[in-house]
């Protein structure tokens, strides 16, 4: 074994990751992005100079640290979440004027989104995810990435997620304009770039 290719090991956390942690451990949300899913977002990020990012489910603004680090200073994320009590808990630990935190149902979002595309997308809810997932992949650019997690069963899935998630995997690989590639790391990942 090559000690430091130990993938357990990762030292580049947040600082506002840590202060966002235990807020979130208090509210006992439980729905969470993992610390390898932080690690890769940051570095996607990072690939992405100038870039325009989008997150769908900010939740507490856990993954939204990872991404933030990642970011130039020219880039931009706007980060979609529907429960004020979880956004606000991001909002008071990344305050960050590359950041807008929008408060509001991703439904709608989507569906009325009329401004540039995107660079990267983390889509971590409903919207984005299982459901409008062509309109969803409408704002991404050519190049573009679209992240997801939890393709792995997780033991927070209710009864018949499976199949969900297994439907869904099967709809973005039939996507044409999708080149895809599925790790079964972290909580299962897909990475996905739009031709
Ligand atoms: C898996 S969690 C996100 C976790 C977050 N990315 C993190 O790193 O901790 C999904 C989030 O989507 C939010 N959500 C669910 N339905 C939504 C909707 N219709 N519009 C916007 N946000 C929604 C939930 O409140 C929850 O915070």
């Amino acid at each position: 074994m090559i000690d430091n290719m130990n993938d357990s090991v990762i030292k580049d956390i947040p600082e506002r990751y840590m202060r966002i942690k235990v807020a979130t451990e208090a509210l006992r949300f439980n729905m969470a992005s993992d610390l390898y899913t932080g690690s890769l977002l940051k570095t996607l990020a990072a690939s992405k100079p100038a870039g325009r990012l989008l997150e769908l489910g900010t939740g507490t603004g856990l993954a939204t640290a990872w991404i933030v680090a990642g970011m130039d200073n020219n880039s931009s994320l706007i980060t979609v979440e529907n429960n004020e009590l979880l956004i606000e808990v991001a909002r008071r630990n990344i305050s960050d004027n590359r950041v807008e935190f929008v408060l509001t149902d991703g439904y709608e979002w989507i569906k009325n989104y009329n401004g540039e595309k995107f660079d990267f997308i983390f889509a971590d809810a409903m919207p984005g995810k299982y459901d409008l997932f062509d309109e969803t992949i409408s704002l991404l650019k050519f190049g573009g990435l679209y992240i997801i997690d939890d393709m792995l069963p997780q033991p927070n899935w209710p009864v018949g997620h499976d199949k969900k998630v297994a439907d869904f995997l099967s709809r973005l690989e039939q996507k044409p304009e999708l080149i895809i590639t599925k790790m079964s790391w972290s909580t299962g990942l897909v990475v996905a770039v739009k031709k």
